[in-house]
């Protein structure tokens, strides 16, 4: 069989390719006329301790999967307890590129790829432990327009892993799973990717599947908008997340203009600027008229109506694309994965939503197809495990 590009010299430039970026996220360095990866600096690690769980503030990965179990009866308190021991040292472990206890393919968990483990608590993990009265959240309200789906909805507990490599995501996901197993069943998967930093530099905003400049404006102080400080113990230096699977219609979003489509948001799509002139991360003019009086920046554009009134109540935005496919006409099914994480969710999240469900010009293109919410604990040192406050 004759292949283009496997030859000799084909093999040699796609390893110079491959290790010139891994170089560039810090990884291996090529070396000698073959390329081969020489020792070099430790591939990236992203530390798991700390008072908050990493995978919120960190800097994005290129792949995530968010997994949604559904805990099975009788797991009480005590069984929880002894899961979330059970998936903290699996997670401590693969974030550091160590295998996991009685892991079958321990050859897999090294590089860590700046892997983080995230763990989140559903409303109905709080019922399962008899902790109702410390519950932080309940499921949203229903939104105008929204057409959610049970298999991309809900959830007891959350692990969302993500890591820039796709192989180490792989098996990281599969051990948590393996782990996970004896206390709950799979509710959902959700795969996501971004732009890896070999192909887009840390620091840039990255483009949605619409083409948008996408995650501009994000909190000023993750203290004052995303880390719980007040409430119960066991959740300060934790977070609220909500999840959101938005279907695109692409086929129809390519018939629009290029003036239909920054008009739907308020900004360029080419750069990102706000209608109202300047450079993507200068503030929009909200009070600006045309020359007919018409607002510039349309009342029923996405930044217009997403934009929270009091900075402090800003959201962080950590979506990720994702593309299941192509239908049997060649109809791709992708869209966002919106996940955000508030210290407030009905005081952050719900009302720019609410805002959004009724009159946002993007809904023409976009629809809700899943939902679900969490209560994600504060990070644990070395001796700790994540939920330690609430269960312990
Ligand atoms: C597929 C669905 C969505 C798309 C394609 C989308 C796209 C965008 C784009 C292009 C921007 C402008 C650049 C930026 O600041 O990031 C933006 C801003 C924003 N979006 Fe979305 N978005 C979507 C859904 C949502 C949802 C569901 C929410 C929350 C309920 C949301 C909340 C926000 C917020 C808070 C901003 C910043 C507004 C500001 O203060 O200027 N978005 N979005």
């Amino acid at each position: 069989m004759d292949r283009p590009g496997l030859t000799r010299r084909g093999l040699f430039a796609g390893g110079a390719v491959a290790a010139g970026a891994l170089a560039a996220t810090g990884g291996y360095l090529a070396a000698g006329r073959d390329a081969r990866p020489a020792p070099g600096p430790a591939p990236a690690a992203e530390p798991f301790h700390g008072p908050h769980q990493a995978g919120v503030a960190t800097p994005p990965q290129s792949h995530a999967v968010f997994l949604g179990l559904t805990l099975r009866p009788g797991t009480d308190r005590a069984a929880l307890g002894r899961l979330m021991r059970l998936l903290t040292d699996d997670a401590r472990r693969l974030t550091e590129g160590r295998p996991g206890l009685a892991d079958a393919q321990p050859e897999l968990a090294d590089p860590p790829a700046r892997l983080t483990v995230t763990f989140g608590f559903g409303p109905g993990l709080f019922t399962a432990g008899g902790l109702d009265h410390e519950r932080p959240l309940t499921t949203l309200p229903a939104f105008k327009g929204d057409a959610l789906e049970e298999k991309w909805s809900g959830g007891d507990l959350l692990i969302q892993l993500c890591a820039d490599d796709p192989v180490t995501l792989a098996h990281a996901l599969r051990l948590v799973a393996k782990d996970a197993r004896a206390f709950a069943t799979v509710r959902w998967t959700q795969r996501g990717f971004r732009r890896p930093t070999s192909s887009q530099p840390a620091g840039h905003t990255q483009r949605n599947l619409m083409g948008q400049l996408d995650g501009t404006v994000q909190p000023a102080d993750l203290d004052a908008s995303v880390w719980i400080s007040d409430g119960p113990s066991w959740l300060r230096g934790g977070t609220l997340m909500v999840l959101r699977r938005i279907r695109m219609d692409l086929e129809k979003w390519d018939e629009a203009d290029e003036a239909a489509k920054d008009f739907a948001i308020g900004r360029k799509i080419t750069d990102g600027a706000p209608l109202t002139g300047g450079a993507e991360h200068d503030d929009p003019d909200l009070d600006a008229v045309d020359r007919f009086g018409f607002p510039v920046i349309d009342d029923a554009a996405h930044i217009r109506l997403a934009r929270a009134a009091d900075p402090a109540l800003r959201m962080l935005r950590r979506g990720y694309n994702y593309d299941d496919g192509l239908s049997a006409s060649g109809v791709v099914d992708s869209g966002l994965l919106f996940a955000c994480y508030q210290a407030d969710v009905a005081r952050q999240f719900t009302p720019v939503q609410r805002r959004l469900a009724d009159a946002d010009l993007l809904n023409l293109w976009t629809t809700a197809t899943g939902s679900a919410v969490f209560a994600l604990p504060p990070g644990c040192g070395a001796d700790g495990w994540v939920g330690e406050g609430l269960l312990g």
